[in-house]
């Protein structure tokens, strides 16, 4: 049995103006009808050869509404997993892994950031299948990415030697966000791979690697977990017990630790299995420009726009007539009360717009 495990509490400050504090990226339609939730809890359903429960979906209770919405557009019956408060990735995958448990299981989690695209759904369905049979064993598995750029914003995996089909090799090294310098020398290297950020490990396995790494997490987690209390298909955790859980990420509280020094903590082993399914992660606007699908000026421009003389321009409206006239290698993007004129090569600091609103209020 495959439990899909969707994590789904980022706020996607990069998306700015159209991902908000109250309406997060992966609950927006950015591509096509589904959101990017939606796309993820679609993309394991009905994997050919494999038993998929119905998915844990772990959010802010801020959202429970909205992710309920969406789980009975699309016809899913999943449980929601409720945080009081974001704590990073570690403890919202034990707060899944518990629930996993409950009832005496232990199931093989497939745990799943919500703000990635996928564009051969066929082709991860099989990576899954692989990492499945790993993880069934013991390991902790993950998705690697051929990296074709120095990007910061990702781990770093060295893979070892090969251990089984579908090309999955050992992890001898995890590096999450490198610098620079760091990370043009693992693509140099050439034995590197980018993290996917999917997971696919046993419950216990998740627990018992914690409680070597995080003992502080896992029993902040514990002490939240209150089972079986639930209404609807909503679970909660005990809010005052989970906010005194320290936020670290599952890439840091664990990953990092695989590889070289792993005997000495006694962990499970670490497997990458590739993944060439047209993986990316929808991080900022640079990367949605790449996936969609562009006109033959390279511009990409939804709702109403005019593009006159324009090139390689990403031109979003939500309502007013956006017109670009002569201009190049843009982001413009238009709602009710905020636009955002950007350079495509700086789209990352976006993050840094967003940040001065927070401050200056
Ligand atoms: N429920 C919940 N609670 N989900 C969370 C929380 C939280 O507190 N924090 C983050 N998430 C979700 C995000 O919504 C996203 O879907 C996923 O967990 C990963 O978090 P990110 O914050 O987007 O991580 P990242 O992109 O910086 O890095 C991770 O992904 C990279 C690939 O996209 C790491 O795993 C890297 O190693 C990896 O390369
Ligand atoms: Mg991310």
């Amino acid at each position: 049995l495959i439990q899909p495990v969707v994590l789904s509490g980022g706020s996607g400050t990069r998306l700015w103006p159209l991902s908000r504090e109250k309406y997060p990226k992966q609950l927006l339609a950015l591509m096509g009808d589904d959101s990017l939730l939606q796309a993820t809890l679609r993309r394991v359903e009905g994997t050919p050869g494999a038993d998929i429960a119905p998915p844990l979906v772990v959010c802010n209770e801020e959202y429970r509404f909205v992710v309920a919405e969406q789980l009975r557009v699309i016809g899913t019956q999943g449980r929601i997993v409720l945080e009081p408060v974001g704590r990073n990735t570690a403890p919202a995958l034990t707060l899944a892994a518990l629930a996993a448990q409950s009832g005496g299981a232990d199931p093989v989690l497939l745990v799943m950031p919500s703000d990635h695209v996928v564009a051969q759904p066929a082709v991860f369905q099989e990576g899954v299948r692989h990492a499945a049979r790993l993880a069934q064993d013991g390991a902790i598995v993950t998705f690697g990415i051929t990296p074709d750029r120095p990007e910061t914003g990702y781990g770093y995996i060295q893979a070892g030697a090969s251990v089984g089909e579908g090309g999955a090799r050992t992890i001898t090294r995890f590096v999450e966000k490198p610098d620079l310098a760091t990370a043009e020398g693992y693509l140099q290297a050439g034995d590197y791979l980018w993290n996917s950020g999917l997971f696919v490990l046993r419950a216990s396995v998740w627990l018992q690697a914690l409680e070597r790494c995080r003992p502080d997490i896992l029993a902040a987690c514990q002490a939240s977990w209150k089972d079986g209390v639930s209404d609807l298909s909503f679970l909660r955790v005990e809010a005052e017990a989970f906010a005194a859980c320290p936020s670290d990420s599952i890439d840091y509280a664990v990953m990092e630790r695989l590889g070289g020094a792993q005997s000495l903590l006694d962990l499970p082993s670490g497997v990458v299995v590739p993944l060439s399914a047209g993986w990316s992660d929808v991080g900022a606007w640079d990367a949605l420009w790449q996936i969609l699908p562009k006109d033959a000026q390279g511009n990409v421009a939804q709702g109403r726009t005019l593009m006159q003389d324009s090139r390689n321009t990403l031109a979003l409206s939500s309502g007013r007539l956006l017109a670009c006239v002569g201009v190049q290698g843009l982001v413009v993007v238009e709602t009710p009360d905020a636009v955002l004129v950007a350079d495509q090569r700086h789209t990352q600091d976006v993050k840094k717009i967003v940040d001065r609103l927070k401050r200056d209020g």
